[in-house]
């Protein structure tokens, strides 16, 4: 018997070209996964080609690391490159039956993708959403068919990852749920359905504990006593080591939903906001580790 909630497995279908809305840091990483484990092509976009390329070379250089490190065969690795393309012509997504979504988090931005994209695609192309936080059907609110729209909400390093919240809105229909969750198991993760709510289970815990640590900052505790004291409770990274991971402005837009859904239970931080300012234009390298953002960031506003 299947478990309240989930949908019957046979309604799904099997995704035979996948589209990446997005070339940064979690659409690259994701649409290498996709070809890696579905081993279908991926096409992959962003506003203009010089995203488009920068995303191109971190898959490209993360297939060599796993060919080095015995994961992939020379011939997988070649497989896998070959599924992968980047291009501006947004025609090229016309026959995707999987597109999914990693732009800039913030619901107007992600209205307009969609809103751009519905006409060119497929009737029947599902629709994913990988926001953080916001409302999957606010998302698709303008949306001509809202009932093949899915919250896909993926974590940063995806490859490490095991995680996936499906996330069902209120027009979701079951064979796009039933495809979402046999499509993240395909990917080699464990996935759960949450509901449409603000920060779905993940980001309503995590946001708590940023912003304790934010909290922490503001008054007066030095961002590497933070760092450290949290380390012993067991967490794999500090607090900010996590921000650095996955992006300062991300993290200060999740808090910013979390604050507007819930200005009682969750906290509002000046300095969050200031180190996501310093954060973007450090960040010369958008794909790879930004180690030091903490320590550079932290003398600029003295933390
Ligand atoms: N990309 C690909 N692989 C990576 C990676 C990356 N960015 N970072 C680490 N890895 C791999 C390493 O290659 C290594 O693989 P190997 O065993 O084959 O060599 C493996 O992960 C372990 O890495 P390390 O030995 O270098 O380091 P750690 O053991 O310290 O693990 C970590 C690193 C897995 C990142 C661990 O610190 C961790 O789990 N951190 C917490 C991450 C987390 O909480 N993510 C969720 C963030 S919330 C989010 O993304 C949602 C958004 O909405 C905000």
């Amino acid at each position: 018997k299947r478990p309240a909630g989930a949908p019957d497995k046979d309604l799904a279908r099997k995704v035979q070209k996948v589209g990446v809305i997005g070339a940064g840091l979690m659409a690259s990483q994701f649409a290498l996964l996709f070809a890696r484990k579905l081993r279908v092509p991926v096409v992959i976009t962003d506003l203009d080609q010089a995203r488009v390329d920068a995303g191109i070379a971190h898959i490209r250089g993360e297939i060599e690391k796993m060919h080095e490190k015995g994961r992939l065969s020379r011939d997988a690795a070649n497989q896998v490159t070959a599924l992968v393309t980047g291009t501006t012509d947004r025609k090229q997504f016309a026959d995707c039956d999987w597109v999914i979504e990693a732009v800039f988090e913030e619901l107007g931005v992600k209205q307009q993708v969609f809103g751009e994209f519905e006409p060119i695609l497929r009737e029947d192309a599902i629709l994913a959403t990988n926001t953080s936080s916001l409302s999957v059907d606010e998302i698709g609110a303008h949306l001509a068919h809202p009932e093949r729209l899915v919250g896909f909400h993926f974590f940063n390093p995806v490859a490490v990852m095991p995680l996936i919240e499906v996330v069902q809105a209120a027009r979701t229909d079951d064979e796009t749920l039933a495809t979402a969750m046999t499509t993240a198991k395909q990917l080699g993760k464990s996935a759960v359905i949450t509901a449409d709510r603000p920060g779905f289970v993940v980001n309503r815990l995590l946001a708590k504990v940023m912003g304790e640590a934010a909290r922490a900052l503001d008054e007066g505790t030095p961002l590497p006593v933070v760092e450290r004291a949290l380390g012993p409770i067991g967490l794999p990274m500090g607090p900010f080591e996590l921000i650095d991971l996955v992006g300062w402005k991300v993290a200060a837009h999740v808090q910013d939903t979390m604050v507007g859904a819930f200005p009682d239970r969750f906290y509002a931080s000046e300095n969050l906001h200031a180190l996501a300012e310093i954060a973007e234009p450090l960040d010369k390298n958008r794909h790879g580790k930004v180690t030091d953002l903490s320590k550079a960031a932290r003398k600029r506003i003295r933390v």
